[in-house]
């Protein structure tokens, strides 16, 4: 691996890719949106097929969130364009986002290849925010297809996190304790703690866990 592979928090780093779409400069070719860069095993397998018709088919719903998306395997790029093409006859999807044609250098820079789960890229999602700062990783088993919806409601989670500096509690917006509210962030000292309590501002089950309707 070259370098130490980035983390959430880190700025995502710079490098220019060969895509289906031509050459991209990341992250500069998407500043100002978010975008999910997501590697995939290999072209022409069977899990893979549907995750790309299920990232297609919620592609609209992304770009209603300003988030692009962008594919990556170790694959030419004729067998990326070659795989699309049988995904249109045969499913009847166009896919409209990139996708890299790696050679490994990505790979390696973004630590896809994990070597005890064999020699392809792993199932990998990097969500990266309009500042170009990671946001989250995941990591999949070639066994396992992913859940986009997942995807829409952490980029959801995430817009409403950084606008109303709020935090989203579990499977929110359905959590079995809050509903759809928001988790508002504990105060830090105690004249903050008590006031909290007391002002009434929020639904709390303690000072540290209080929670209020999304803002409209
Ligand atoms: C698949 O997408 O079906 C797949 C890819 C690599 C290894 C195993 C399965």
């Amino acid at each position: 691996m070259e370098g130490q592979m980035p983390l959430i928090g880190d700025m995502f780093p710079e490098m220019e890719v060969q895509t289906t779409r031509g050459r991209m400069k990341l992250p500069d070719a998407f500043a100002g949106k978010w975008f999910i860069l997501f590697s995939h095993p290999a072209d022409f397998t069977p899990v893979c097929t549907t995750e790309f018709y299920a990232f297609q088919m919620r592609y609209p719903e992304f770009r209603k969130l300003n988030t692009e998306l962008i594919g990556l395997s170790v694959d030419q790029v004729f067998a990326h364009i070659k795989w699309e093409e049988w995904i249109k006859e045969n499913l009847g999807v166009k896919i409209e986002f990139p996708i890299i044609a790696d050679t490994g250098t990505v790979a390696n820079r973004l630590g896809l290849i994990h070597p005890n789960a064999g020699s392809n890229t792993v199932r990998a999602v990097f969500f990266v925010d309009p500042t170009g700062k990671i946001r989250a990783i995941m990591y999949y088993p070639a066994e396992l297809g992913r859940n986009f919806d997942e995807f829409i409601r952490m980029i959801k989670g995430f817009q409403v996190a950084d606008s109303q500096k709020v935090a989203m509690p579990a499977n929110w917006p359905n959590n079995e304790l809050i509903k759809d509210r928001v988790i508002v962030p504990p105060p830090t000292d105690v004249q903050t703690a008590e006031a909290r309590v007391q002002s009434g501002e929020y639904e709390c089950y303690d000072w540290w866990l209080c929670h209020k309707p999304v803002a409209e």
